[in-house]
Order: C-alpha cells, then structure tokens, then sequence
C-alpha cells in the first residue's frame, strides 16, 4: 500500500536547476522560512545534488514542513553509473520528492519517455513522489496537442498501478512556455489540465484521478501566479525564475492564496 500523502494542496514550489551554493542554498532556506511559517499550502524545494544533503539536515534541525525533492534520479539502485545518483540515496537523506522528465533534461540529457518511466518506477519504489513532467513542444491545434499528451501521460505511467496512483504528482510544463516571456495561455492551460485529469480517471478511476496533484509550470511570475491559481484543476504552481529569491517565491505563495481564498468565498 502507499504511504501517506503527506501534503496539502495547494502544492507551491519551484526547482533551483543548475544555481546555489550550499552557503546560498542555506540563505534562502532560512528567509524562506520565516516567511512560510504560518501558510496553508504545502511547499517544496528543489535544488541540485551537491546542496540536497544540507538542506534536509537543516529543515530537519529546525522542524520545518518545507519538501525537499531532486531534480533527477537513476533508475536502478546502485551499479556502475558514473555521475549518478539512486533513489535510496536520496531518499536516505530525507528527498521526499523527485522531479522526472523536465524538458530541460530530455533537450540536453537525452531523457525520453521510456526512461523516464524506469525513474518514475524507481522512485516509488522508494516510498518517494515523483514530480512527472510533461508538456508539448510546440504550440499546436488543439487535436494535435491532446493526441502527443494522452501518448505521452500513457508512456510515462506504463505498469504504474492504482495501488501507487496516489503518489503521483504532475506538472503540465509546455516547452514553449519555459523560460519565456508568458506563461502559456489560461484557457489552454485550463484545458490541458481537464484532459490531464481525465485521462488519469480513464486509467484509474475519479477518486484516484482527483486526488493527483496537477500543477502548472512555465513563466510563472507576479503577473499570472493569482489568476492561474484559481483555474479548475489547478492544484499548484512550479516556478522557475520567479521563485530565484526567497523573497520572490514567498510573495508568489501569498498571492495564490489569497486568490484562492478569495475565489472560493465568491462561490
Ligand atoms: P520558468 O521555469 O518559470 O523560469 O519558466 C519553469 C520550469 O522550468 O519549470
């Protein structure tokens, strides 16, 4: 059986990719948290290898509720692998989650669906949760866009079953949206994430379906992070550039929150 989910939604966070020192990586984990104290959202961190061990130590020490998670992971547990790193690795040194399949590490680092897959099994495997990106690559006409997601959510989840279903985490990132001027278009996300969730009933039935988070990544920013918080099954946010500063991060938090919190007291 899995374990326990052990977040809320909405689910706020953003990967640190190729930046921060440990010295830096601590900084703003101590800003971070004085700012996040008292928030009802769930939180996560992603920053790279060298910086993973330090920062759950110092979440730990301090009875923080922020997640650490990877930004990769290798297949297999241990072998001759050189520059990698394994589940139980990270997992003993308290990574909670594991980002898999961004489109940065399929452009420059070859992943492809199939392996991806291998690291989504390996992470829950390990009583971890993956981040599962996906995302189109080009901006197409909407049959095209919901033929390459509906193949490429099923590749991804090959032999995954609903008895670890709920562990799962998704984040809609169009590649043509990452790292871009804007976000992707509301109503396409809108869209995208109702295909998402559909899709995720068909293979394992609604209560299943509704209970995976599925958040938005691409140019998140000050400009949109209200608005695309209150979309129907948007369940939160994965912030890239925006969420570089403590400071930056925080605000992006306050402002979906009260979004929400405003949303739902129109209804
Ligand atoms: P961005 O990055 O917010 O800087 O566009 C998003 C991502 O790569 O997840």
């Amino acid at each position: 059986m899995a374990p326990a989910v052990s977040y809320q939604k909405p689910l706020i966070g953003t990967s640190w990719k190729m930046n921060k020192t440990n010295r830096e990586a601590i900084a703003y984990l101590t800003r971070l948290q004085e700012r996040v104290k008292t928030i009802a959202a769930s939180v996560f961190i992603l920053p790279p290898f060298s910086v993973l061990s330090d920062a759950c130590k110092f979440l730990q020490h301090s009875g923080s509720n922020i997640i650490i998670g990877s930004q990769n992971v290798h297949w297999d547990d241990y072998g001759a692998f050189t520059g990698e790193v394994s589940a139980p690795m990270l997992k003993e040194i308290g990574c909670q989650f594991v980002e898999i399949n961004h489109q940065e590490r399929r452009r420059w680092f070859g992943e492809t669906n199939e392996t991806a897959n291998w690291k989504i099994h390996a992470v829950l495997r390990h009583g971890m949760f993956p981040i599962i990106c996906l995302g189109d690559e080009k901006r197409e006409e909407w049959p095209l866009t919901e033929a390459f997601l509906r193949y490429q959510l099923l590749q991804l989840l090959t032999g995954i079953g609903p008895e670890v279903a709920t562990n799962l985490i998704l984040a809609y990132e169009p590649l043509w949206a990452i790292g871009a001027a804007e976000a992707a278009p509301t109503i396409h996300i809108a869209q995208v994430h109702s295909l998402l969730r559909q899709l995720l009933a068909e293979k394992y039935g609604e209560t299943i379906a509704n209970a995976i988070p599925l958040l938005y990544g691409g140019s998140v920013s000050r400009k949109n992070a209200a608005e695309l918080s209150t979309l129907p099954n948007v369940d939160g946010l994965f912030i890239g550039r925006a969420a570089l500063e403590a400071d930056g991060l925080a605000d992006l938090l306050e402002m979906a929150l009260t979004s929400q919190q405003q949303s739902h007291s129109l209804c």
